[in-house]
């Protein structure tokens, strides 16, 4: 029997990387998009949770799902990217975990980002681990319209704390103690949709490289992610277990020396 995988955000960039190969290597992708998807949904909304939920009832006809890629996010400096990136992702992550029982080898991978180890806003992060989703819209709200830093905070600081709740869940009863491994992948600038204004001309490019150096390789294609998110929700993989991997090219090397 192949694999069944569902990949958030499958429409573009890393997730449609991801589908792509997973498809390419027998397994039923599942697709998880505002459009072009079998479950279309709206992960900033509770209507878009429940429709995934929904959704997935209905396509899989009592069959488990044996991977859960969380992928889907965007980098807007506005509260958006606190409802998608942390909330749409647990959503996610905690709506989808039932349809894994019954799976031989269920597996969860989560994407969250090299920007968790830049500056963060201290509170939304606190408010997020806290998962008070109206508090932590309001303060991207105020985050977003602070004239110093014009909602810069925001998306590093949902990755921080998707990271975070990563490692406080992965050894608990629901994921290893369920025999699911969860784990996340954290890229660093990979050229998708979401970066192409930004590495469009050689001064933006080098100027974000500046910011996040990545002294091996440089800019990465979607399907480096893919391939280490593959990994992660293959069977291979049975004992990684609340880690956050950096493929990243170095620059977590390089901004963090030999912290471990
Ligand atoms: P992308 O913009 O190419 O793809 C993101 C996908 O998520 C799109 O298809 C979009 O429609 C979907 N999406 C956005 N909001 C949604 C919502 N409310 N409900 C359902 N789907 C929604 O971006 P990319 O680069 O492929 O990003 C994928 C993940 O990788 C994101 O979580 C992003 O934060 C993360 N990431 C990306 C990096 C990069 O340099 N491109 C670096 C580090 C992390």
């Amino acid at each position: 029997m192949s694999r069944i995988a569902v990949v958030t955000g499958a429409a573009s960039g890393i997730g449609k990387a991801t589908k792509d190969l997973l498809q390419s290597r027998g397994q039923r992708v599942i697709g998880v998009d505002l459009r072009d998807a079998q479950v279309v949904a709206d992960l900033s909304t509770a209507a878009g949770r429940t429709a995934l939920v929904a959704g997935m009832r209905e396509l899989l006809d009592d069959s488990p799902i044996d991977a859960i890629y969380a992928n889907a996010g965007v980098a807007t400096p506005t509260p958006t990217t606190v409802a998608v990136n942390y909330f749409g992702t647990l959503a996610t992550l905690e709506g989808l975990r039932p349809f894994l029982n019954g799976a031989a080898t269920p597996r969860a991978v989560v994407v969250s980002s090299m920007a968790a180890l830049m500056p963060t806003d201290d509170e939304l992060v606190r408010l997020l681990l806290a998962g008070d989703e109206a508090a932590a819209l309001a303060r991207g709200e105020i985050l977003a319209k602070d004239p110093q830093t014009t909602g810069a905070l925001i998306y590093g600081s949902t990755k921080l704390a998707l990271s975070r709740w990563v490692r406080r869940h992965a050894a608990g009863p629901e994921w290893a103690g369920s025999g699911i491994p969860l784990n996340v992948v954290a890229p660093g600038i990979i050229a998708t949709p979401m970066t192409a204004d930004l590495i469009a001309t050689e001064e933006g490019r080098e100027a974000l490289l500046k910011m996040v150096p990545m002294p091996l390789n440089g800019v990465a294609e979607p399907v480096v992610v893919a391939r280490l998110l593959a990994w992660l929700g293959g069977e291979e993989n049975t004992h990684l277990c609340g880690q956050v991997i950096y493929v990243d090219g170095g620059s977590d090397v390089v901004l963090r020396g030999d912290a471990v």
